[in-house]
């Protein structure tokens, strides 16, 4: 077999046996197949997709290229939640506290944060004392004491996903819907869990920016679940604003812990609502999704919820006092409130553009060795949908020392405001399954 003549087959459109796929990626990995091979390869499927017998095989040679994660001291029920990246989602902070109200297990690998988004891990560790586990004993133990327990990505989850993504980032193929589902996909197959539920950000300010696009990933992802015979669900959300009001790090977890108190913004309110209800239809507690929304109520409303996110806290190293107590997390020394130049509705809020405003002050990476300051961050005021006077507070600027201007003046250009009336936008767009 050459590789040469698989890429040629996949170039003119021909179905690729099991057998060139795996010869094509074994050669990836253990180097007999040349970068630009495979970067010819990546074009050729950028063109032409993949079937779903091609997508089963690649998808089961990027899971089987690292370790597989099984976790035989749970006796929960799991849950993996995952999403495609957006600007101030902090879902997994309240589902930490939601799930194990319901006696549903997380156990999860979770990223840092590069660019304009933070990830789980570096929202975390805003909590002073904050440790994760480091191995998977620990995260049993973790998962067992309290319901919950995350940690890092280590590089021996899909090490090919590794390589193909850096050549894919190079060579103008990120944007394949075959190629980012069995990305996301073999990542989330080498982990175990009785139940996927995938938020798939829809917008400016995410991978996908708009539905249909959204909707083919979303139909991709589901079928290579059906192919390996796994649970999962696919919800399309908003991503054409940041989600809630905060966006940062300490800032963030205060917003989630607001959340699990039934005080949230609306839109991350129903985003966690309809999370934690279609878990609770998969693990079978509820047939509809009303009636996994009002067991969330009840949850939040007892107190449940709080005491679960708590324990997850203590049982990590940090002070579950600070749930009740936000002087306890990490405070910028200044805020400024940046203010509309108009009166109007507001028409859209650039998210990409605010994360970078919150990154810029340090609440995210712009290179992986840069420390994040998790005290920074910006708060919005005003979302899509509302009036807003002259005058009038657009958004809180959380800041230390660090490029305020600049800040400044990424969150007044992530703003469009309009003399005409604009409705507000649903969070869901869609859930398939
Ligand atoms: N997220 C991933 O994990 N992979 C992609 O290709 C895109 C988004």
């Amino acid at each position: 077999m050459r590789a040469v003549d698989i890429i040629q087959k996949k170039r003119d459109g021909i179905e690729l046996t099991d057998a060139e796929i795996s010869f094509f990626l074994d050669g990836a990995m253990g180097g007999t197949v040349p970068d630009y091979q495979l970067s010819a390869f990546l074009m050729a499927v950028y063109f032409n997709g993949m079937t779903k017998e091609e997508l089963k095989t690649f998808t089961s040679k990027m899971m089987h290229s690292g370790d597989l994660i099984n976790f035989e001291g749970i006796k929960k029920f799991l849950i993996d939640k995952h999403s495609t990246g957006g600007v101030g989602d902090k879902t997994t902070i309240a589902l930490a506290g939601l799930f194990a109200a319901f006696d549903i297990g997380t156990a999860k690998l979770s990223g840092r944060g590069l660019g304009h988004t933070g990830g789980t891990i570096d929202k975390f560790e805003a909590i002073d004392g904050f440790k994760f586990p480091e191995t998977k004993e620990e995260l049993i133990n973790m998962v067992n004491e309290t319901g919950t327990g995350i940690m890092g990505y280590s590089d021996k989850i899909v090490p090919l996903d590794k390589k193909l993504y850096s050549l894919r980032d190079v060579t103008a193929t990120v944007s394949s819907i075959p190629l980012i589902a069995s990305s996301i996909m073999s990542k989330k197959l080498a982990v175990q869990a009785d139940g996927i539920i995938l938020d798939v950000k829809v917008g400016s300010g995410a991978f996908m920016k708009d539905i249909d696009q959204a909707r083919e990933l979303a139909k991709t992802m589901l079928s290579i679940g059906d192919s390996f015979n796994r649970k999962v669900v696919t919800v399309l959300t908003n991503m054409d604003q940041p989600l809630g009001h905060a966006v940062g790090n300490a800032n963030e977890i205060i917003e989630a812990i607001e959340t699990l108190k039934g005080r949230g913004p609306e839109d991350f309110t129903e985003l966690v609502e309809t999370i934690v209800a279609l878990a609770l239809q998969i693990k079978g507690d509820v047939s509809t999704l009303e009636e996994g929304k009002a067991k969330v109520l009840e949850a939040i409303k007892s107190g449940k919820a709080i005491d679960h996110l708590k324990a997850f806290i203590a049982c990590a190293g940090g002070n579950p006092d600070l749930v009740d107590d936000y002087s306890l997390l990490p405070k910028a020394k200044h805020e400024v409130e940046v203010k509309s130049n108009k009166s109007g509705w507001v028409y859209r809020i650039e998210a990409e553009e605010i994360g970078k405003s919150a990154m810029v002050l340090g609440a995210g990476r712009e290179t992986k060795e840069d420390i994040i300051d998790h005290s920074v961050g910006v708060i919005l005021k005003k979302k899509v949908g509302d009036y807003v006077k002259e005058g009038e507070t657009l958004a809180i600027i959380q800041y230390n020392d660090k490029n305020l201007d600049s800040s400044i003046k990424l969150l007044e250009d992530a703003y469009t405001i309009e003399d005409r009336e604009v409705s507000k936008t649903n969070v869901i767009f869609e859930i398939h399954s």
